[in-house]
């Protein structure tokens, strides 16, 4: 083998390279699309778990919370609150989640404050909804603990 590196021996380990990880790449997200609709039950989005989506976003709850481990680190991860409120139960969980959003923020000294949205009955029942949906992904249980 010859002892100097030829400039062609770094252009076939440059175009095999790259092309070794774009096939991985294809490959890789080829395995995500046929896995996703197994894992988030995408047939279970009713148009109240829409709208919820769409009142989490407009007032970017992700800001201070995480879903799934995405998202600020400031406030509980809530991908699995309808776990730790609900207990199976959703309109038990819905009914937490209107008292919930209608207290805030807690008068409690040293804990870290949510802000009051001013949301009205039906949103709150839908962002309940999206939360519940959410709490059915598989995503490979995490959060690991129900603390979150
Ligand atoms: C400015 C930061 C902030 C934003 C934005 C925010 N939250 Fe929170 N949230 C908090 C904090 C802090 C707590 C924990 C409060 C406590 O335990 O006293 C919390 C707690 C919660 C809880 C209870 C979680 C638990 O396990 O106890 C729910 C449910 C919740 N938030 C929903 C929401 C929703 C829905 C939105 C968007 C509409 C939102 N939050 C936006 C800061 C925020």
């Amino acid at each position: 083998m010859s002892e100097i590196f030829t400039k062609g021996m770094a252009r076939n380990i440059y175009y095999g390279g790259g092309f070794f990880f774009l096939l991985l790449l294809v490959g890789l997200t080829l395995d995500t699309l046929r896995e996703l609709p197994q894992r988030d039950h995408r047939e279970n989005i009713t148009e109240s778990v829409a709208r919820g989506k769409a009142v989490w976003e407009e007032n970017n709850c992700i800001g201070c919370h995480s879903l799934m481990g995405e998202g600020a680190y400031f406030a509980p991860e809530l991908a699995n609150v309808y776990d730790r409120y609900g207990n199976g139960n959703e309109a038990a969980f819905a009914q937490f989640m209107q008292s919930w959003m209608a207290m805030q923020p807690l008068p409690t000294e040293g804990r870290r404050k949510m802000p009051q949205f001013h949301l009205s009955k039906e949103q709150v029942d839908d962002l309940s909804a999206f939360l519940i949906w959410t709490s059915r992904i598989n995503d490979n249980d995490w959060p690991p603990n129900r603390e979150g």
